[in-house]
């Protein structure tokens, strides 16, 4: 049997919601990840350090007994955002990072920046403390088509923000192009990018192929297959430019199975076992701990975890729920399209 002990790895990327979904999903990431940055877009979006605080202990809470988890609190930038409060929930311990997205880009955004100038005081106010931004890198142009939203991004907004921001520190979340790999190589240490495990096994195909796969559709959307192998490229390399952040997102089934289905894929389960295959594959299991225990908590300058976790290949493939079920109703577990032999023990 194959094995392998790395540090036990985080998801810099992360939706729990909250509520009865906030309770269901959390026990899928607190078993192998010791912490997560949380996701601010809940309705309404959480914003002020007191919205922070607020969400910190409902998430506490939802942390089953005995699990060694921490969530690393974000906030969700508007173009009301107040430096002053951002700067003290930062001060705080509280706040790891700040959330840009687009106006209209993707779920539960519609609170999110039009108007740069508008930020220009708080983006300023992080470069100076050192405080990330977590960027969703799509422009949301109705005349830019959706598969080149991220290439359009990275030249119309995001290099002329981090020029005019010198200092600024970015993270370009979820990025899903060779064009978004090759960005993020050319800066330096203050900026990095998060990966998803899906983004590294699915291209557009698997999504549109044979019959629409709702479960396959996020933002941003999966791109051709050579923007796949450049991730995975990047992923693998141990460049500590990248990180994992899942970006698993729970949507219920039936708002997913529908005429106009949201966008996210649910992968907290089984991300590990997908990576370690992804890694396997690519002869990289030896840079797996970089990717998903080292190259984050380095970025965010934060140490690594003490504590360690095993994954052994198996020769029967492990068994993972098709969903699970939630207060809320079942979610659908991320389906890699193969059977997966590594697993956390
Ligand atoms: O697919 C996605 N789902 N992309 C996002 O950016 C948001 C997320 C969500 O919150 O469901
Ligand atoms: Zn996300």
């Amino acid at each position: 049997m194959k094995s392998l002990t790395i540090r036990r790895p985080d998801d810099w990327h992360l939706h729990l919601r909250d509520g009865d979904m906030l309770k269901g999903v959390t026990p899928e990431s607190t078993r192998d990840f010791g912490r997560a940055i949380i996701m601010p877009n809940l309705v309404p979006p959480v914003v002020t350090k007191a919205n922070a605080e607020a969400y910190r202990d409902r998430i506490l809470a939802a942390i089953p007994e005995g699990a060694d988890f921490e969530p690393l609190m974000t906030l969700y930038l508007t173009e009301a955002t107040d430096p002053v409060d951002v700067i003290a929930a930062s001060k705080a311990g509280l706040v790891k990072a700040v959330k840009l997205y687009p106006a209209g880009a993707t779920t539960n955004s519609a609170s999110g920046v039009r108007d740069f100038d508008k930020v220009r005081g708080v983006l300023e106010a992080m470069a100076e403390a050192g405080l990330p931004l977590c960027v969703h890198g799509e422009v949301t142009d109705a005349d830019i088509d959706i598969f080149d939203r991220e290439a359009v991004f990275i030249d119309r907004v995001l290099d002329p923000l981090r020029r005019s921001t010198p200092g600024l520190r970015v993270v370009m979340e979820h990025i899903t192009t060779e064009e978004g790999v090759a960005y993020a190589a050319s800066v330096g240490p203050d900026l990095g990018a998060t990966i998803t495990t899906h983004h590294l096994i699915i291209n557009r195909n698997h999504i549109l192929v044979g019959g629409i796969r709702p479960h396959y559709y996020c933002l941003p959307v999966a791109k051709r297959e050579k923007h796949r192998l450049a991730l995975r490229k990047a992923a693998t390399s141990g460049d500590p430019t990248y990180f994992l952040g899942t970006d698993s997102a729970p949507h219920v089934d039936p708002l997913k199975e529908t005429a106009c289905g949201c966008a996210g894929v649910f992968s907290s389960t089984n991300t590990m076992s997908c990576l370690a295959h992804v890694f396997e594959e690519n002869a990289a299991l030896d840079k797996l701990e970089a990717f998903a225990s080292l190259n984050g908590p380095a970025f965010y300058r934060l140490a690594p975890n003490d504590a360690t976790i095993t994954l052994e290949k198996q020769t029967d493939p492990v068994e993972y729920p098709a969903k699970i079920e939630t207060g809320d109703g079942p979610v659908t577990v991320f389906d890699p399209g193969y059977p997966l032999h590594w697993r956390v023990v």
